[in-house]
């Protein structure tokens, strides 16, 4: 028996932005579900809850698309950002906070040295191309897939620059050779390689270690793109967990649990190149964020979230699986790359859209097409009360 939820007012405040917002959403974000069935507009989260503008309460695995590691509205993260936000958050010129945060998060990753500060992912991952190019005196990056929304990681449509399509090269990360026949071709000119980890479907140690080596090999700079996968990875990053040191490493999403900052941390010899390059921004310096992100980075090491998210995350990717055999249905569930950031795809287009209509019923807001992020906020109650959900959904997924 699925619960009845109106989505009334959500639709209505969907008319509205349509007149006043260029394509209605700012995540350039397709409806929840093909006939637009479904929540859009959210009032309010606490903890791994969210609550729509129409009154409905949901468990929530987008968690905003990654930054709320430790659940929404975290007391004390938003404590900290308060008490910093009193006594000005953006003073003119430096504070102590600035320094005291890069102390922290250099200490987070193993073989950093020096740090840089942002506000959001795609300034990091541009910032930290920059820093390359500078440090190495070469033009050429090659990249992998999504890095943010800036000019050099668009597809090459139109409205692209042109010159974009010689300076930024592509490979396919899953083949290494592909990686090799750009440096056989154009090795000189290669300022940076950055891969996230996401983007290997066949993540291990070696394969990565692999692709640094070849970057090194050609005196290019390896940029590990941990926007996604730092802090709630266990033990902290990708890179402990494999054991790398990558020459530069770009942050965001977690380390804020919501407050917009991002990081690029490296090597010494690298992030020099940093000292006079224009790389600033009015509201870089803003202290709010960081209070929060020393916040977060202690909660972490206290209450080990990055484990519970792995933990809950491998106990919805095998109950999933054990649903997808019991009921003979074509899909896999597995980690995007690893158990925290799980998904389940399901390779009929009808079955899955039933299927996550089901769950949304149900209260379960869940992406059919983007993987999940599991936080340290969810418990192993909502786990189990989700692959309860996810047997009944199965089973009208299926009946037709
Ligand atoms: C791997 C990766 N890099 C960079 C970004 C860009 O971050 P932002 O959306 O904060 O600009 C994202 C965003 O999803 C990402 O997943």
């Amino acid at each position: 028996m699925t619960a009845a939820r109106a989505w009334r007012e959500s639709a209505r405040l969907l008319a509205r932005a349509r007149e006043r917002i260029p394509g209605a959403h700012h995540l350039s974000s397709r409806p929840l579900l093909a006939d637009g069935g479904g929540p859009i507009y959210f009032t309010r989260g606490a903890g791994a809850r969210i609550w729509d503008v129409d009154g409905n309460e949901y468990v929530d695995f987008f968690m905003g698309f990654g930054p709320f590691l430790l659940g929404y509205a975290h007391p004390e993260v938003d404590a900290a950002a308060v008490e910093q936000l009193r006594g000005g958050s953006l003073l003119s010129m430096s504070h102590p906070m600035h320094v005291r945060f890069v102390e922290a998060l250099v200490d987070w990753f193993p073989g950093a040295e020096m740090g840089l500060f942002f506000k959001t992912g795609s300034e990091a991952t541009t910032a930290a191309l920059r820093i390359a190019r500078r440090a190495t005196g070469r033009r050429i990056v090659v990249r992998a897939g999504y890095h943010g929304w800036h000019d050099w990681c668009l597809p090459r449509e139109p409205y692209v620059p042109a010159a974009l399509d010689e300076q930024v090269l592509e490979f396919t990360p899953d083949d290494p050779t592909s990686l090799d026949r750009i440096f056989t071709e154009c090795s000189r000119a290669i300022a940076a390689v950055i891969v996230a980890p996401e983007m290997l479907r066949s993540l291990t140690p070696a394969r990565l270690a692999a692709l640094q080596a070849r970057t090194a090999r050609a005196g290019a700079v390896f940029i590990l793109d941990e926007v996604k996968t730092a802090f709630r990875t266990q033990p902290g990053s990708v890179q402990q967990r494999f054991g790398l040191t990558p020459d530069l490493t770009t942050v965001s999403k977690a380390l804020g649990n919501g407050w917009p900052i991002a990081g690029v941390v490296g090597k010494r010899a690298v992030m020099e190149a940093a000292a006079d390059l224009h790389v600033s921004a009015t509201f870089h310096g803003d202290t709010a964020p960081m209070a929060a992100a020393l916040a977060v980075m202690r909660i972490i090491r206290r209450e080990h979230a990055d484990e519970t998210a792995w933990r809950l995350g491998a106990r919805l990717i095998d109950g999933l699986l054990r649903i997808a055999r019991a009921h003979g249905v074509d899909a896999q569930a597995y980690g995007e790359p690893l158990p925290p950031m799980p998904f389940f795809r399901i390779a009929d287009d009808r079955r899955r859209e039933r299927f996550y209509g089901e769950m949304l019923a149900r209260g379960f807001l869940l992406h059919p097409r983007h993987m999940w992020f599991v936080s340290a906020a969810h418990t192993d109650e909502d786990v189990t009360r989700l692959l309860d959900a996810a047997d009944e959904s199965m089973k009208h997924a299926v009946a037709e």
